[in-house]
């Protein structure tokens, strides 16, 4: 076990989840944070508790943080503005502040809403312009990630598109800093994504039709296509992509009859 310690922010979450595994795979001494979730293997930290995330990164002293935990759907940041800017954005300053304070590089997981989603695939250098609160408070966050200590100036900005499993060598890379990209390569609609898992599972799907006329007028709106140019993070050799049916395969290959 390496004594490299790492620290995940929304551990009990989608990417979080994925990169605790990775990282315990890779034999690094990780501890992950949950907090409406209780996990046995996780530790209980409010974000928004400011001495809480204090005490907790004072205490581990991590070599770097990797911060997943957010509130990421649109319709929920839209029903509490307020919450959603305490979590995404005031968190994610007040951790970047104490985990400056120890040394610790953060790894900040952005999103591709932070586009308009009108002119893909979009460069690290393409001005944001997010079409929804969400996707503000997220650029928000980013801002004050990149923005804590301009003198140490090694914090990783990581707007993702979908999430898979994480660029998980960022972390340990130190002279890393700046704004990366990552997507898959594919560009599918919800329907095309339905489809190729139906596919999968060996179910009908005849029956499923795209909608040329998708709802706008009480979703909260939505980017059209925010594929993302992930060439900065590929220079680095740290992009990988997998093809959304093969992904889909490995992930329920352990529920299918043949499995
Ligand atoms: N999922 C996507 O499609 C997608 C796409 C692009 C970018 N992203 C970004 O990727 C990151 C991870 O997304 P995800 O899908 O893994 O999100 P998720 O599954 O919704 O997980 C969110 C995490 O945040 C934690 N959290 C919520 N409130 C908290 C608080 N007050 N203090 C501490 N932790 C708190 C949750 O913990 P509890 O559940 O235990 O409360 C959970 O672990 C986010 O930054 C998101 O913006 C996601």
């Amino acid at each position: 076990m390496s004594d490299v310690v790492i620290l995940i922010t929304g551990a009990s979450g989608l990417l979080g989840r994925a990169a605790h595994k990775k990282f315990e795979a890779e034999n690094c001494l990780v501890y992950g944070t949950t907090c409406s979730r209780t996990r046995e293997h996780l530790l209980h930290l409010d974000l928004t508790a400011e001495e809480e995330v204090r005490a907790l990164v004072t205490r581990l002293r991590p070599a770097a943080v990797l911060h997943c935990a957010a509130v990421r759907f649109p319709d929920q940041v839209d029903a509490d503005p307020a919450a959603a800017t305490r979590l995404n954005v005031e968190a994610t300053r007040s951790l970047c502040v104490v985990a400056d304070a120890v040394g610790a590089p953060v790894l900040y997981i952005s999103t591709d809403y932070v586009f308009d989603g009108k002119q893909p695939p979009y460069s690290v250098t393409d001005l944001p312009g997010p079409v929804n609160l969400y996707g503000r408070t997220k650029l928000l966050g980013e801002q004050a990630a990149l923005a804590v200590n301009p003198e140490t100036d090694h914090n990783v900005d990581l707007r993702v598109l979908p999430v898979e499993a994480c660029a998980c060598g960022v972390p340990q890379e130190p002279e890393l800093s700046g704004v990366f990209h990552w997507s898959g390569k594919e560009g599918l609609t919800k329907y095309q994504m339905v489809v190729q898992m139906a596919e999968v599972l060996g179910l009908p799907h005849s029956h499923i039709e795209p909608n040329p006329n998708p709802p706008t007028s009480s979703a909260v709106p939505r980017p059209y296509d925010t594929r993302l140019d992930s060439s900065r993070l590929e220079a680095l050799g740290l992009g990988r992509h997998t093809p959304f049916r093969t992904g889909i395969q490995t992930a329920v290959r352990p529920w299918l009859p043949s499995a």
